[in-house]
């Protein structure tokens, strides 16, 4: 699918507390040198008292002051989370509430498609746009309230932040592919969530995250290829035509990997993951919004938004001449 919109702003929010590898050493057998090594994490932030809806609402208000728009002007809210606030209401009505506009006729829902949240509630903001003028898309995410800070192979990879982008009718091209492939053999998955005090966690150990790391490696590598192979088969672009490629900041050798296979240089890969970790649904657009921030985006710049998370989900943006204003300070 190919819709035209204008990426107006976009702001970040980073979680309180900085956790580096040298402070998780100090709770689970582990080594800044294995993390780094295996992952690229450095560090990662962790929320101390503010949810998933907090984070959004900080993320929100820059990507606001960057559209150079006011709160009012939204007429969308979709926030892509797997750790919201509660399950009801959801966490756009509570974004919406402390933005001040539960007056205001607003279209607000949650998408949960884990890491590929945000990719997922791109697509559905493009084909709103028709209808409404300014959609306001978040990914937060307070992950580390259902981590077991306990275990190694899990509660080093992640971290909480939040991501925001506003889009509204304009000339760039988007060309969408998204993907499931549905698991019910629990490669990853988790049950529950509150929020976490100084790296405790209160919730039953069949309800932490769990992961069997190397499947989802394997699938990552393979759905990564295939998402970027996919969108710029519609764009009838090659890979030589990219500027940027954003991919969700899981594991700097999964994106080491994807690049040797598709013969691009690492360099194209924008990342991000040795400060923020993998915030899921938040790391795409924290990354974006980081990216502009250094200047690597301008309006001619053709750029793939790429990921994959629990679901088993995936897909891919191409955002052709982002052909966009100021985004964030
Ligand atoms: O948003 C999607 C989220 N998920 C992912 O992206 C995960 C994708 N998978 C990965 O990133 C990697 O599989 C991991 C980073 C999770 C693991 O790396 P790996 O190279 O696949 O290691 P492994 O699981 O094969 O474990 C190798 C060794 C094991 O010890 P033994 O059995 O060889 O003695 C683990 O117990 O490393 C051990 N290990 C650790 N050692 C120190 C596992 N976690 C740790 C740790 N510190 N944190």
């Amino acid at each position: 699918m190919n819709n035209q919109v204008k990426i107006l702003g976009c702001g970040l929010a980073k979680a309180q507390q900085k956790i580096t590898n040298f402070d998780l050493e100090k709770r689970v057998e582990t080594s800044d040198e294995w993390i780094v090594q295996r992952t690229g994490i450095s560090s990662r932030y962790i929320t101390i008292d503010e949810n998933t809806s907090d984070l959004a609402v900080r993320a929100s208000l820059q990507a606001i002051e960057s559209a150079h728009i006011q709160n009012k002007d939204i007429d969308v809210i979709l926030v892509a989370t797997m750790t919201p606030d509660c399950l009801t209401p959801s966490t756009a009505c509570l974004v919406q509430a402390k933005l001040g506009l539960n007056d205001v006729p607003i279209f607000a829902i949650d998408i949960n498609a884990a890491c590929s949240g945000f990719l997922y509630a791109f697509q559905l903001a493009s084909d709103l746009i028709n209808r409404y003028q300014k959609i306001l898309i978040i990914g937060s995410e307070t992950l580390s309230k259902m981590l077991n800070w306990d275990d190694r192979s899990t509660c080093v990879l992640f971290g909480d932040g939040a991501g925001a982008m506003i889009i509204g009718q304009g000339s760039s091209q988007l060309f969408h592919y998204a993907n499931s492939e549905g698991d019910l053999s629990g490669v990853l998955k988790a049950n529950g969530l509150t929020l976490t005090q100084n790296l405790q966690n209160q919730i039953p150990i069949d309800q932490f995250l769990t992961m069997q790391g190397n499947d989802v490696f394997r699938f990552a590598v393979r759905v990564l290829k295939e998402s970027i192979e996919n969108v710029l088969k519609q764009a009838h672009l090659t890979i030589d035509d990219i500027d940027l490629i954003i991919p969700h900041q899981a594991n700097y050798r999964i994106i080491n990997h994807v690049a040797k296979r598709m013969k691009v240089d690492i360099s194209k890969f924008y990342m991000n993951l040795q400060e923020f970790g993998n915030t899921s649904a938040a790391s795409i657009p924290i990354a974006y919004a980081q990216a502009h921030e250094a200047g690597l985006i301008d309006e001619h710049k053709r750029v793939i938004l790429v990921g994959f998370g629990s679901g088993l989900t995936y897909g891919a943006t191409l955002i052709d001449k982002v052909g966009g204003e100021e985004c964030v300070k």
